[in-house]
């Protein structure tokens, strides 16, 4: 049996979890939207046309943000072709994903749902193809009340009241050649330098995410971030990051390690955006939005014969293994220890496309292997972060060196005096036996131990068969005043739910 401990005390914290960082992405992609969210003849419709089975899966994940309405797609967008009468819609060439977009589905449509899935809006502008002439265009219809050519309007489209749309990205990606009107770091600083401006002037109660490496492996990543902020400090309040993990070497020694570059990648932006922060002598700090984050590369090849120039054809539908899902949770685990920067973070995305929910048009919707930690994380892992001490057992893979078995970190709930352990044991062969010492919070009680575990690393949920989903364990986890001891199943994701 492999050993590993922890140790956390209650004064000792990391900082309040913003509970945006489980929020998620709705892209005008493939099925995400038509097919997805939205399709007026499927048997669980509203009047407005959204599926209501999607919307119930979508609520027990408790999203409390959704980026939209893309990604690449948002870089050559024009959102006026979205919002009015649908029968005067135009149907567009989508550039980015060689689609067909019928635009039944646009800005006050997107707002509507938000709103039924209890979550906000995270809006993109298209600073590709457009500048801050639009995107300032489209704050005033979300977000000023009325008495304006932009208001006006929205109000007689029949939405009396504003969006109020609180956190808007400028522009997607924009270092990737694959983007519409992707730019240079300079080019782009001063485009959404100027966007900014614009928009933060029509509304000031904005807050800005500035484009920042499309992935840690972009051979311009560092110099991109520092020229980019250099250009637009005071005018923003986030940088963005993105990245996906694939799996083609097919070692899960490695795969399940991902999440050090991960962390990496985090702690390498908050040193830039502090850099520059010195550079300017600057009172104010940037923080992070990772908004783009999860698995990616199952379906990469199947969706290189998918037909051009359809409406909604089935792209980027990765269907995910369990060993997926343990790299999703060691990724929430970083996400929750990079808390103190990381206020904004989007699972990428949320339906069909890479998403932990997928649908049948006209029939089912069920829930992928990463929906879980996902769902875990965003329900228990509210609070504050505790700093985690880990002594863990290690391995060494072929790319990581030295890679602790246990991934873990805790979180209090001072509402409810709940505490929650998010531990991984990476272990495929092994259980690990985790001791931790919980530091002022004897009392506690353990009120349950939900893990998932126990299935062949290549295990899938599909549309026949849903074996994939986690389990109480009973008499795995015992508390002594303030020592925890608990046996982590071999390769499992696991939730230590305690109470006072
Ligand atoms: O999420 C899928 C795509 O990945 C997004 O459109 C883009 O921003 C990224 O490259």
């Amino acid at each position: 049996m492999k050993k590993a401990k922890l140790i956390i005390n209650k004064d000792f914290k990391i900082g309040q979890i913003d509970k945006r960082l489980y929020g998620s992405f709705i892209e005008h992609l493939g099925r995400a939207v038509y097919g997805g969210i939205y399709e007026p003849t499927h048997p669980t419709a509203d009047s407005e046309g959204f599926r209501q089975d999607v919307l119930d899966l979508v609520k027990e994940l408790n999203v409390p943000i959704v980026r939209y309405p893309g990604g690449n797609f948002v870089s050559g967008y024009n959102w006026e072709d979205g919002v009015g009468p649908k029968e005067l819609r135009p149907k567009k060439m989508d550039l980015a994903w060689s689609s067909i977009e019928p635009n039944y589905v646009g800005t006050n449509e997107f707002a509507s749902w938000a709103k039924k899935a209890n979550s906000e809006v995270m809006m993109a502008v298209n600073l590709g193809t457009r500048d801050g002439d639009a995107a300032r265009n489209l704050v005033e219809y979300c977000n000023v009340k009325e008495g304006t050519y932009w208001s006006d309007l929205r109000i007689s489209h029949g939405i009396k009241e504003p969006h109020n749309i609180k956190v808007w990205c400028l522009g997607n990606e924009m270092d990737g050649p694959w983007q519409m009107g992707a730019k240079t770091a300079y080019e782009y600083g001063r485009t959404a330098c100027e966007a900014a401006k614009l928009m933060k002037w029509t509304d000031p109660s904005i807050e800005l995410v500035a484009c920042g490496s499309s992935t840690y492996y972009m051979s311009t990543f560092a110099e991109w971030e520092s020229i980019v902020l250099s250009e637009t400090y005071d005018h923003v309040d986030y940088l963005s990051l993105h990245m996906y993990f694939n799996n083609h070497k097919d070692y899960l020694p490695d795969f399940v390690a991902e999440s050090i570059d991960f962390d990496k990648f985090i702690k390498s932006v908050v040193s830039i955006c502090d850099y520059v922060k010195a550079k300017k002598k600057s009172n104010k700090q940037i923080n992070l939005s990772f908004d783009e984050w999860n698995v990616w590369y199952h379906s990469c090849e199947q969706d290189k014969s998918v037909p051009r120039w359809q409406v909604a054809p089935p792209l980027l539908e990765d269907v995910y293994t369990f060993e997926d899902a343990i790299l999703v949770g060691c990724l929430l685990i970083n996400l929750i220890k990079n808390c103190e920067r990381v206020k904004i973070a989007c699972l990428a995305q949320l339906v069909n496309v890479i998403a932990p929910i997928m649908t049948e048009n006209g029939g089912d919707a069920w829930r992928q292997t990463i929906y879980y930690p996902f769902m875990h994380a965003s329900n228990y892992g509210r609070g504050v972060a505790l700093i985690p001490n880990i002594e863990s057992d290690k391995y060494d893979g072929r790319k990581y060196k030295d890679v602790p078995y246990l991934e873990a970190i805790a979180t209090v709930n001072e509402e409810n005096d709940e505490l929650t352990i998010f531990a991984v044991n990476r272990c495929p062969g092994e259980e690990l036996l985790l001791e931790a010492t919980l530091g002022g919070f004897s009392g506690y009680k353990v009120t349950e131990h939900i893990s998932l575990y126990g299935f062949d690393p290549k295990e899938r949920n599909t549309k026949d068969l849903r074996k994939v989903k986690p389990s109480t364990l009973s008499g795995s986890t015992e508390v002594d005043k303030e020592l925890l001891k608990s046996k982590l199943p071999p390769l499992s994701w696991n939730v230590i739910r305690m109470k006072k």
